[in-house]
């Protein structure tokens, strides 16, 4: 627990608000047994697949899984961080804020950030009105035009114009009551080298404003009106900006992400500007090329499909090469959108219209797809030495990708078109797979540390597991009986994990486990998957001994998973001439014996 006070009114916040009437004024619930039903506001649909549990205090829906308390609710619905629902739910209820002291440094912080984003959003005005209605403005307003930015863009973004001049904001901010040191602090202008003074940041250029999801100007990007460099001046590491944890168009586009179940992630302010002007509005611009794990982690909280269409040249290639691996990485599904005349969304668009850039993002190839095509354009195999570095670039792809039947396919197609064996493939990912292992055991120093892979953990263990949390749901007194039984190790689904850790901490500490695990801000996935528990049916014949019968399910997958670890690692050893695979072979002779003596208990 961070903090007692605050920790206090939100169990008190919670417990005294209605979830029903709370997610009622967002969608119409109808009563059906014990539960509330409505449409989801999260995805589409047409029959109500959205459950309400008031006894709960939970919301689940069945058809895109998304799920949690009435905080996760409002995060959702509204976009806001936890504080920020919490402090809704309270005005919603009336009642007033608990007053944390804050020590004189938080205060000067939060004032300083306020007077950035205050001077930002004076930017912002200052930049569009320059375009829109000063002379100055005209050139830019000319280029736009030529562009194909409509007036209906400049206003969406608020698309603005830096003056042609050292000090034309500056001074007019400085008249107005802007410190200096704001202005430094938030980008807007730089020191003179010599003499005292500042001057614009900003100079000639075409202005976009950057914005946070909760639509603050962050942040700017000043594009030149020819040729000169750098073609993109953008604002430099702020108090409030890291081009690292941004997304360009992210705070107009998350409705649409969420509704289209799918996000296109684009390189240029001016693919987002022209995709939404001809209303495609799931699109996002990563700024530049780097893409993040943050970045994706963000929009993970809308989606897990993700579309790149970055520059068809070699950068933007490389660029979706290196994104790919973070979001794969993350669990999210990624396709790539090749656009074929060599051109960005925007050029591409501007050419061929929506139509044929909807096209592109329905035929947008699934990752595997994507890594085979381009070993396969990108190197001569008609020789040997050819064939062999197609292999050498297919195979960690094909190791990594989780879908038997795609990589199946794959592999008969690769072995097609370079004329060798499918085994010699299969084999070659077999050593790679072996060979990513052994690089683990050896990160993880001399102790080997066993981590089952939670991919192939069965169903009936999931099962099993769900069961356990659902039982001490109910009743948290078997809680001392289950971990006298099983150990946390021996969960082997990071969700269940951290959910049933959780709810063992609050029997420690003596706290009421509903509400404690209630109040706590838990991952994401662990707060859905709680959610989906909480509404399985479940039946209570003899609880003991179901919950018995779990604890066997679960010990038995896991001790399977220790002894598949030993034996290889045994196999290697003896294979490197190691004279430790005697100590692993016996540990997995032993894993071996307290399996099968479970099978009989
Ligand atoms: P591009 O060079 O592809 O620009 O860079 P663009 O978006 O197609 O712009 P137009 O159509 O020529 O006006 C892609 C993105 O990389 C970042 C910008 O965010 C840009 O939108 N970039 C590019 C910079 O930050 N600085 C640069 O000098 C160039
Ligand atoms: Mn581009």
């Amino acid at each position: 627990m961070k903090d007692s006070i605050y920790d206090d009114f939100i169990e008190n916040l919670r417990s005294q608000s209605d979830i029903v009437s709370v997610i009622s004024e967002y969608v119409p619930l109808k009563k059906k047994g014990k539960n509330y039903w409505g449409c989801c506001p999260f995805h589409q649909e047409k029959s109500p697949s959205f459950s309400v549990t008031p006894d709960k205090g939970f919301f689940y829906c069945f058809g895109c899984q998304t799920g949690g308390n009435v905080f996760n609710f409002l995060m959702k619905i509204e976009n806001v961080v936890f504080m920020d629902a919490v402090k809704l739910l309270a005005q919603k209820l009336n009642l007033p804020l608990p007053q944390r002291e804050k020590s004189a440094e938080e205060v000067a912080r939060d004032k300083e950030l306020s007077k950035i984003w205050r001077a930002n959003k004076m930017a912002e005005e200052f930049f569009y009105a320059c375009l829109t209605k000063t002379s100055y403005g005209k050139p830019a307003r000319e280029y736009l035009l030529r562009r194909g930015v409509t007036a209906e863009s400049i206003n969406t973004f608020k698309i603005g114009f830096a003056p042609p001049a050292w000090d034309k904001l500056s001074s007019a901010f400085l008249d107005r009551g802007i410190e200096p040191e704001i202005l430094l602090k938030a980008g807007l202008a730089s020191e003179r080298s010599s003499g005292t003074g500042i001057f614009d940041r900003f100079r000639n250029r075409i202005i976009f404003p950057i914005r946070d999801l909760r639509g603050r100007v962050v942040g700017f990007g000043g594009r030149v009106l020819d040729d000169s460099q750098p073609k993109y001046l953008n604002t430099a590491e702020t108090p409030v900006f890291n081009k690292r944890n941004i997304l360009f168009g992210f705070d107009s586009a998350y409705k649409f992400i969420r509704e289209s179940g799918q996000v296109i992630v684009v390189e240029g302010y001016m693919d987002v500007v022209t995709a939404r002007n001809f209303g495609i509005d799931n699109v996002v611009a990563s700024l530049g090329t780097a893409f993040t794990a943050d970045q994706a982690k963000q929009l993970m909280r809308y989606t897990n499909e993700f579309v790149f269409a970055y520059d068809s040249d070699a950068a933007g290639q490389m660029a979706t090469i290196r994104a790919l691996s973070i979001v794969r990485n993350l669990g999210a599904s990624v396709k790539i959108l090749t656009i074929p005349d060599g051109k960005d969304p925007d050029g591409f668009i501007t050419k061929h219209g929506p139509e044929a850039f909807k096209k592109l993002i329905a035929e947008a190839a699934p990752l595997l797809d994507y890594q085979v095509t381009q070993a396969l354009n990108g190197i001569d195999y008609s020789n040997l030495e050819g064939k062999v570095a197609v292999v050498a670039k297919v195979v960690p792809a094909l190791a990594e990708a989780d879908n038997a039947v795609e990589v199946n396919a794959h592999i008969a197609q690769i072995s097609q078109s370079l004329g060798i064996d499918e085994s010699a493939i299969r084999s070659e990912v077999s050593k790679f797979l072996a060979q990513s292992q052994k690089d683990k055991n050896v990160k993880m120093g001399k102790t080997i540390k066993m981590v089952a892979l939670s991919k192939n953990i069965d169903s009936a263990v999931i099962q099993a597991q769900r069961h356990i949390i659902r039982f001490i749901w109910e009743d948290d007194t078997i809680i001392p009986y289950i971990q006298s039984q099983l150990s946390l190790d021996e969960i082997q689904n990071d969700q269940h994990r951290e959910i049933i850790k959780m709810l063992f901490d609050a029997y420690n500490m003596k706290k009421n486990i509903q509400s404690f695990v209630l109040s706590m801000t838990m991952n994401e996935a662990a707060n859905t998957e709680l959610s989906h528990i909480l509404l399985i049916d479940i039946q209570h014949t003899d609880v003991s001994k179901q919950v018995d019968d779990c604890i066997k399910t679960i010990r038995l997958s896991y001790l399977n998973h220790l002894y598949e670890q030993h034996r290889l690692r045994a196999d290697e050893l003896q294979r490197m001439g190691d004279s430790r695979f005697l100590q692993e072979l016996a540990e997995s002779q032993r894993i071996k014996h307290e399996i099968s003596k479970l099978h009989y208990l």
